[in-house]
């Protein structure tokens, strides 16, 4: 169905108007006094961490509050850690809202907000940059640390474009289920990719991939691991920007549905919503064959919903209700968005889609129309070679 992929959708040509100020900006500028203070902090700490290696000092050292990007040698001690403290401010204030748009669906107010309009393009923009903010202002990551993490999707990608932006040397473990887009994108951006091969004992490469990150973090002396599966920074980023983004959005919301991996967004997302609107419900969705809900493991073939594991990040979310997708209906989800709403975006954002059908499908005789609001995670270029693809899901439907 490749030529039902529009090359310009009418949800994105909106995007224009309601990306540019609509919902207002989370993160507010800090005052004169915050940057006094975070100066005579970084002054009486003195420098946290490694120089930059060799190749890493024509990176960003620091944005100018215009915006605009200066490059160069970063200048040598206390002022290196100060530029990494204050490139990292300025790229939170940079974290534009991402659109909501409206969609029509019978007896439902149903909102997706498009997260493939982030600063770097989904939803893991925010966890990603959240981590290394967190870490710089403890001083975890200092001037040219070293960053390593186990991530063949978007986690990695932006990951690596703001580790480029703060001058930091980002090495993704990755696996051979990685999207041919996001590899060649992970290889431009990184000077060292490691992509494991061996299976391990589920016959996934999960475990692989972690005694990988092991064994490049003991090599690397300082090296600083995101571990996105626990890190309650990861969640805190989607509380502070993704959750209070959606509670300014729209004047109620009644449900939302949001897709899960990590569960650092869900757990991000739902409390922040809890508090602003108590009785809203959150609806987690999840793939048939993870098991972050109890289910029976089995082989899934879509990237960024599921999970081997149960996370860690789980315990913090505020879920009311889930629901498991089979991976066919994904796929029908996924080409529904694109004809019924011109919405062409990644896999996970059709599960979601399809448990709101399900959900809402039949309509019911109501007094108001419930307020829906579902992430759509990612855009659908990396799709193309499965979802977007007829071989691919017939052989998909062949493998049950
Ligand atoms: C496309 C997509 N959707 C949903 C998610 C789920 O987000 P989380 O890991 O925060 O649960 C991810 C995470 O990588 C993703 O890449």
């Amino acid at each position: 169905m490749r030529s039902a992929v529009p090359s310009s959708t009418s949800a994105e040509l909106q995007t224009a108007k309601l990306g540019t100020g609509e919902v207002p900006w989370p993160v507010e500028k800090p005052s004169e006094a915050e940057l006094e203070e975070l100066l005579s902090r970084v002054n009486a700490n003195g420098t946290t961490g490694r120089p930059g290696e060799a190749g890493m000092e024509l990176m960003v050292d620091t944005m100018e509050p215009s915006g605009q990007l200066i490059c160069g040698p970063p200048p040598a001690g206390p002022d290196r850690a100060f530029r990494l403290k204050d490139c990292v401010g300025q790229l939170v204030r940079a974290v534009r809202p991402t659109p909501v748009v409206r969609l029509d669906f019978p007896g439902i107010k149903l909102h997706a907000k498009l997260e493939q309009h982030g600063l770097v393009g989904s939803v893991k923009d925010r966890a990603a940059l959240w981590i290394l903010k967190s870490a710089i202002e403890r001083g975890t990551i200092g001037p040219g640390s070293p960053v390593v993490e186990s991530s063949s999707g978007n986690f990695a990608i932006a990951l690596a474009v703001y580790s480029r932006l703060l001058g930091l040397d980002f090495t993704p473990v990755i696996d051979p289920n990685i999207s041919p887009l996001y590899e060649s994108s992970l290889r431009s951006l990184c000077r060292t990719v490691v992509k494991v091969d061996q299976r391990d004992d589920t016959g996934g490469f999960l475990k692989t991939r972690l005694a990988t990150v092991r064994n490049v973090l003991q090599a690397s002396p300082g090296a600083f691991w995101p571990n996105q599966y626990a890190n309650v920074d990861g969640m805190m980023g989607h509380y502070h920007l993704t959750g209070a983004e959606i509670c300014s959005c729209l004047p109620d919301i009644d449900f939302v549905f949001v897709g899960v991996s990590s569960a650092g967004t869900i757990a991000g997302i739902s409390q922040r919503l809890k508090e602003r609107f108590p009785h809203a419900k959150v609806i987690a969705v999840d793939a048939e064959g993870s098991v972050i809900f109890g289910g029976s493991p089995k082989k899934r073939h879509i990237p960024g919903i599921g999970s081997s594991v149960v996370p860690d990040l789980l315990q913090h979310a505020r879920i009311d209700d889930w629901v498991l997708v089979r991976e066919a209906d994904t796929v029908a989800a996924c080409r529904e968005l694109v004809e019924r709403h011109q919405l062409f975006v990644g896999g996970s954002s059709g599960s979601v889609y399809h448990a709101i059908k399900q959900y809402f499908g039949v309509p019911r005789s109501r007094r108001t129309e419930p307020t829906v609001l579902f992430l759509c995670a990612d855009r659908g270029a990396a799709y193309l070679d499965t979802v977007y693809d007829d071989g691919w899901c017939a052989k998909l439907e062949e493998a049950g």
